[in-house]
Order: structure tokens, then C-alpha cells, then sequence
């Protein structure tokens, strides 16, 4: 074999097995560019279709630095079948799979049962739990089977816990009963015995109360043999943060053997609407980007094959859902789409620095 052949045989294995590595058990690995290309795991992004669609400038910033997308919107139930339990309206989520597909990026599923962002219809239905069951069965399992072989892992529960460990008295508590969690995991592995099932919520990483009593929750469904590939930390985060509780979130979570995702990762610097913070200062910009260095650093020393990823919530500052309440700077990329120090931060973190 000429040498030129066998140097290409060895980078192309090199090459594969980089890939591989790359890429949680049972995904194609994904293109590595700008961020995405440092991480030794996918960097995520959520993404709205129709500015996706429309604004080739937020696009571009996509394809820059991330491999992995969530639907900020459009996987929600509320999205998909806004009109009634059986009519699914798959377009924008599907258009957002193609754009995923089209340039080797994965697709994180977010989120089958919530209750935010839900339809209208669901507050006529009847109050009998098996047209309840029913609606949260077909749900999970007609979206999942929808996107199989493109989604290989699920949000299958989002924010289900209360700080105390209660379960939050939500529409599905309250007509299916304590039991659905475990039910929900179960209809998912069985829609799909390969995808990864997540449980996700916010405020883990926020302290030991809530970490502690929702590990007890998921340590009794996990003795019961409920199907939880892995846990999403949102990582709603601020400058307030405190960085040891992360990495005690990171840890336990990493004892426990699960897969771990920072899903919806956000740094706020405006988090009290105080006259000092609402208007962005370089001291601001200097003290997120080390809030962003610190929980990066904190996650890379997790085991590598439970770094699911790192999921940005919002492509840039100009499309952050925090602004819905107030004014906020929390993402990578500033409203004209320039990195800022946060940006480094994450580099420098990435790189070991
Ligand atoms: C938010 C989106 O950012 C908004 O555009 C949408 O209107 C409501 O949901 N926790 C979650 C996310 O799990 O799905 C939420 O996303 C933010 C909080």
C-alpha cells in the first residue's frame, strides 16, 4: 500500500473515531465548526423557525458554532396540534429537522410533557383520567415514531418537581396522578427503545434543596425500573450563580450514571432589574464571561460519556426569551451577532485555559 494510502486509511479512522467520540452513544457524529469543533462533545443552540427561515444572518451564526439544535417552539405541544388532540401540524418542526440534517447537526427533542406552552383544547377535555392517559400516551408516542431515525433523544418530562421534591400540581398531575412520570418514560421507550430519555428542569444547579429532593424522586423511579437515560440541567444561570452548587449538581448527577445535558444554558446579568445592572457595562460583560468559563470548566470534568452537550438558549441577546420581562444580555452573541467576552469565556474554558 503507497504511503499516501495508508496515511489517508489512518486519518480517515483517526477522523472517524474523533467523530465518534464526538457524539453521544447512538448518533451520527456531527459537522464540527467554531464551538461545536473545540468541544469534545456537541454544543446546541435553540432555535425559532420562523427567524430561522427568515434572517440569514441568524442562519449563519448557527452553522458557525453549534451541532446540535433544539426547537425553542416548535416541538411543543402547543405547537405541534394547536387545533385538537389528533391533527399534528409537523411543518415547522420538520422544517427545522431538514435544517439540521442538511448540515450534520443533531436534534435534541424538547419537550413531550409540560405544561406551558400548551393547547387550548386541552382545558376542554374531560375530566376522566383515561381520555387523559390516552391524550399523553398518543402524544408521546405519535411524536416520537414522527421523528425516529432523525430525534434520538427526548426532553420526555420538563419541570415536573416543586423545590421540595412534590411533584408541581400541573394538568397532568392532577388527571393522571402521581404515577405519570414513570408512565411517560415508559410509553417513550417503548415508541422508541434507542432514543435517550431525559428528564429536565430548571434549578438544580441552583442550590442543594431542590437537586437533593428531585434526586430522591429519581433515584425511587430509577429503583423502579423507569427508563431515564439522563438528566437536562436547564442552567438558567445569572452572575449570582454559585458555582460550587453546579458542580455538586454535575457531580451527583455523574455519581448516579446519568447522561448529563446543561440544556438551556443562559447567563442573566440583569436578573433584579437593578438600576446598576439594566444597562450592559463592561464590568457586566467581564463578570458573566467568567460565570461562563466556571460552569464550562465545571462540566468538562465530568466522565466524557456522560457530556451529552452544551445547549445555548438563544442564538444572540437580540432574541433572548428573558426579554419578554425585562432588559438582558445572557448569550454568546450580542444583538448584532458579534462575539462577546462571554464568547471567550466559553472558549477559554473549552480549551483548558
Ligand atoms: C421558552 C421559550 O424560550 C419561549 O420562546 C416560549 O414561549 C416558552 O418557553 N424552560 C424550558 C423552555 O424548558 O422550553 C422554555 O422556553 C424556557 C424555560
Amino acid at each position: 500500500m503507497s504511503t499516501f494510502r495508508s496515511f489517508a486509511r489512518r486519518a480517515l479512522t483517526f477522523g472517524l473515531l474523533a467523530g465518534l467520540a464526538n457524539c453521544a452513544p447512538g448518533l451520527v457524529a456531527p459537522r464540527s465548526t467554531g464551538l461545536g469543533g473545540i468541544a469534545p462533545f456537541p454544543i446546541g443552540v435553540s432555535v425559532y423557525g420562523p427567524t430561522l427561515k427568515n434572517n440569514p444572518r441568524y442562519r449563519e451564526a448557527i452553522l458557525r458554532d453549534f451541532n446540535s439544535v433544539t426547537a425553542e417552539v416548535e416541538m411543543k405541544m402547543g405547537a405541534l396540534k394547536p387545533v385538537s388532540a389528533t391533527e399534528y401540524n409537523w411543518e415547522d418542526a420538520d422544517y427545522l429537522v431538514k435544517f439540521a440534517k442538511d448540515n450534520r447537526m443533531r436534534v435534541h427533542g424538547h419537550t413531550l410533557i409540560w405544561h406551558v406552552v400548551q393547547p387550548r383544547w386541552l382545558e376542554t377535555l374531560p375530566n376522566d383520567s383515561a381520555t387523559w392517559e390516552a391524550v399523553m400516551r398518543d402524544h408521546i408516542q405519535t411524536t416520537i415514531r414522527h421523528f425516529k431515525g432523525d430525534v434520538h433523544a427526548w426532553d420526555v418530562v420538563n419541570e415536573a418537581y416543586e423545590t421540595s421534591g412534590e411533584l408541581s400540581n400541573t394538568m397532568w398531575r392532577k388527571h393522571l396522578g402521581p404515577g405519570y412520570v414513570a408512565r411517560a418514560f415508559r410509553y417513550a421507550r417503548a415508541a422508541d427503545p434507542k432514543a435517550k430519555l431525559f428528564y429536565n428542569d430548571f434549578d438544580l444547579e441552583g442550590g442543594p434543596n431542590k437537586l437533593n429532593a428531585v434526586l430522591v424522586r429519581l433515584d425511587e423511579l430509577k429503583a423502579q425500573g423507569v427508563p431515564i437515560d439522563g438528566v437536562g440541567l436547564q442552567m438558567h444561570s445569572s452572575l449570582t450563580t454559585h458555582t460550587p452548587s453546579v458542580i455538586d449538581a454535575l457531580e451527583k448527577l455523574a455519581a448516579r450514571g446519568y447522561l448529563i445535558h446543561i440544556s438551556e444554558m443562559d447567563v442573566a446579568v440583569n436578573l433584579y432589574n437593578l438600576p446598576t445592572t439594566r444597562v450592559l457595562t463592561p464590568q457586566l460583560l467581564a463578570d458573566q464571561k467568567q460565570k461562563y468559563k466556571e460552569i464550562v470548566a465545571a462540566y468538562l470534568k465530568i466522565p466524557r460519556l456522560q457530556q451529552y452537550g452544551i445547549t445555548m438558549w438563544g442564538v444572540h441577546d437580540g432574541q433572548t426569551w428573558l426579554r419578554e420581562n425585562r432588559p438582558e444580555w445572557p448569550l454568546l452573541l450580542d444583538d448584532d451577532f458579534k462575539y462577546k467576552p462571554a464568547y471567550e469565556g466559553f472558549v477559554e474554558a473549552l480549551r483548558g485555559k
